[in-house]
């Protein structure tokens, strides 16, 4: 078992293979933090925490005397609002008297084999039962509601997933005014904070900033994870490297508003929050209610953050994705949408699908304008009913006629998504989410409904439906295009608006439940404008998500390099586009389009037909290279080399089997010189006491990670090599 619990000093440790967790209900009955790291005995470290007399930090009432006990000192597991600690704060809650003061006291445990599910809401899973629960449940000293603190302890992926369940046991209703799914609190302060910041079109760059004495927080109020702010951070040690060093990753498996927050305090101790963004939320529950806060993933690296993301990657793409889709090869897609944009009808499609079977392609997918009044992204949204006129013929013939191509069909959906000028807004305006009497925020001329509610999901879903039934239909796409704003519900009372944007991300996963079960086969890529729901939580429900709408290969490598460290490959979508590229006019050579669209799920974004025969010949090699390598890309390791972003002439980044029996080491030639310096790659995961053969020549695997390969010449701006590294039998 890998809860340990010891009674005599009510001592809670949970251990995986690697790491360690451990908690302490002291003498009040207040559940301390006292260790988060390296696995060790399980020895009470409480005897870490030095107690004094704090000026101006109050001591709780059942403390007496002893002006050494100070909350506001103490390392806690879930502190509350009003306790007299006054740091942020895990839980705030408003009492029916007005008031929001709170304390809360160890009531009981239980200790469960296997991991918890959540209601409602995307959590880990192990059919494997490798795992344990832990709930811990405190009370609040008014003795009104419990909070259940539930813990996952992943044992062999060396992840600790946490959640927090707020139960009502009075007569009255409380409201929830913020919940953080995760608190730890170091009792030292000597951290980065890193996160994963950015735009639409530039989305998850690093930022690496040392913990200063105050809060340093980021987040979104926009209803979804968002492109700005990635809700996945890391703290680490200042000198902690690729390779070297302690780090702690935190990952929210939500995909609505997130605020992750990290606060050096007084005694230079630090506590990292991670949960709800409180801007947009205060949820009423009623007598005898529970509430769920999403739940989050912890990871302890002693190795760098290499290792740390390999944790995540590997939790993430066979217990956090679902179904077929994480075992089974996923297709290669061409989209239509850099090629054609709206501008197509069905014998347009047909041609393009015919072109990309003649090289392989496996999947056509017809991305935004089939549907309702749709040439422009002014109009149509919501109205889910195929334009046979545009498309010249139904759903089902053009699906059949690229079926009969060899190909299989997949299609694009924003449902959540309402344009003003459709069937739909005109018939049911109050669907829309805005607010009476104010004009609401427009985004890319549309508003988005109101997915809080079941008959407006119940509608949109029965109408996907129809036109998945219509036809053989494989993929999906999952698109959102704006952001969240004048959150309002016209079935809620006023007193629960406050409810609306985590009630509209329940109804997305709602919805995608629905789908999952109704198609279980089917593919599902998530897309909100690329990246900008680009989170754990989506994962659950869609094994891979479009990463950004930004097809330019060398832009793409800091995107994908930032996303590597919270997200498998697996999950990135990924393709080649046209070039000189649509969003920054660059030209990059087909090779290394391929090469850095191969680090994710691969696919096309074009038209072949605008295509040399040369190019042809080209594309159909990359797939099939591509298919050679599937396994070790998609389920190999993945080791960061370099930073794209740092001057370093050549960028590199590689694939090694877990056995360490084969890699593949893709290098991107940033910069050329004339007469330049040699250029070596360090490479990673290897047996060191094996031979590997390298295009022909043997080395010994010690050789190859220590003195690392000499790189090709680059002799064209942005050539890229894919060096295959097998060791000998
Ligand atoms: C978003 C997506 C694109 C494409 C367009 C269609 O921007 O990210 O891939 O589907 O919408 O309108």
């Amino acid at each position: 078992m890998a809860i340990l619990f010891d009674s005599t000093n009510r001592l809670f440790t949970l251990q995986t293979d690697h790491n360690m967790y451990q908690m302490k209900a002291d003498r009040y009955g207040v559940l301390l933090h006292t260790w988060f790291g390296m696995k060790g005995s399980a020895f009470d470290y409480s005897y870490r925490i030095a107690y004094a007399d704090r000026g101006f930090s109050g001591n709780p009432y059942d403390a007496g005397d002893d002006r050494t006990y100070s909350l506001d000192a103490l390392p806690q597991e879930f502190p509350a609002y009003g306790s007299g600690d006054y740091r942020s704060s895990a839980l705030k809650v408003r009492y029916p008297d007005g008031t929001s003061a709170c304390d809360l006291r160890y009531l009981k445990h239980e200790i469960r084999a296997g991991k918890y599910s959540l209601p409602g809401l995307p959590a880990l899973y192990d059919e494997a039962q490798n795992s344990d629960t832990l709930i811990i449940t405190l009370e609040d000293i008014r003795r009104m509601f419990y909070v259940h603190l539930y813990y996952g302890v992943m044992e062999d992926l060396d992840i600790i997933t946490r959640a927090v369940c707020v139960e009502n046991h009075s007569n009255e209703d409380i409201y929830l005014e913020n919940i953080q799914s995760v608190c730890v609190d170091y009792l030292y302060g000597d951290f980065d904070l890193h996160t994963f910041y950015g735009r639409h079109v530039k989305e998850r760059n690093c930022q690496r900033t040392p913990v200063r004495h105050g809060i340093q927080s980021v987040g979104s109020t926009r209803g979804t994870s968002s492109h700005q702010y990635n809700p996945f951070l890391i703290l680490s040690n200042h000198d902690t490297t690729e390779d070297n060093g302690s780090c702690y990753g935190f990952s929210f498996l939500y995909s609505g508003d997130f605020i992750g927050s990290a606060e050096l305090d007084q005694y230079d101790q630090t506590r990292f929050l991670l949960g709800i963004h409180p801007d947009n939320f205060c949820y009423c529950v009623k007598p005898q209610e529970r509430f769920y806060s999403p739940e989050a993933a912890m990871a302890y690296s002693d190795h760098g953050l290499g290792k740390l993301s390999r944790i995540f990657h590997r939790a993430y793409r066979n217990h956090l994705c679902r179904g077929k889709w994480t075992t089974t090869r996923r297709p290669v897609l061409l989209n239509d949408w850099e090629g054609v944009y709206f501008d197509f009808d069905g014998d347009k499609l047909i041609q393009m699908a015919k072109d990309a079977s003649e090289l392989g392609i496996e999947l056509f997918v017809m991305d935004d304008g089939w549907f309702g009044k749709r040439d422009l992204d002014v109009s149509g949204l919501g109205d889910w009913v195929v334009n046979e006129k545009k498309l010249g013929c139904t759903l089902k013939e053009i699906s059949d006629q690229i079926h009969a191509l060899g190909l299989q069909f997949g299609i694009w959906f924003e449902p959540e998504g309402i344009n003003e000028d459709s069937d739909l807004y005109r018939e049911h305006p109050e669907w829309a989410m805005q607010i009476p009497g104010k004009l609401p925020t427009r985004s890319r001329q549309q508003l988005l409904l109101d997915f809080s509610r079941e008959d407006v999901r119940d509608y949109i879903f029965t109408h996907i439906c129809q036109v998945l039934d219509s036809a053989r239909i494989e993929y999906l796409k999952w698109d959102l295009n704006r952001s969240l704003s004048d959150l309002y519900s016209a079935v809620l009372p006023r007193e629960r608006q406050g409810e609306v944007m985590h009630r509209y991300v329940l109804g997305l996963y709602d919805m995608l439940e629905k789908l999952i079960n109704r198609y279980p086969d089917m593919l599902i890529e998530g897309c909100s404008g690329g990246g900008g729901r680009f989170d754990a939580g989506m994962l659950y429900y869609t094994p891979q998500i479009w990463c950004s709408d930004d097809t330019d290969a060398i832009e793409r490598l800091s995107i994908q390099y930032g996303t590597s460290f919270g997200y498998p490959v697996s999950t990135m979508g990924s393709h080649v586009s046209h070039c000189p590229n649509e969003q920054t006019r660059r030209i990059a050579p087909l090779n290394t389009r391929a090469t850095v669209a191969m680090s994710g799920t691969f696919g096309y974004e074009l038209d072949v037909n605008k295509m040399s025969e040369e190019e042809k010949e080209i594309v159909k090699t990359q797939i099939q290279e591509f298919k050679e390598y599937y396994d070790l890309i998609q389920y190999g390791d993945y080791y960061r080399l370099t930073n794209p972003d740092a001057v370093e002439a050549y960028h590199g980044w590689e694939f090694a089997a877990p056995d360490g029996s084969e890699a593949l080491l893709c290098i991107v030639a940033l910069q050329i010189h004339p007469n330049g310096p040699g250029r070596w790659m360090r490479l990673k995961g290897l047996k060191k006491d094996s031979i590997y053969t390298v295009d022909g020549k043997e080395y010994a695997g010690d050789v190859l990670m220590n003195g690392g390969l000499l790189l090709p010449t680059a002799t064209e701006e942005y050539e890229s090599f894919r060096i295959h590294i097998v060791e000998n039998h």
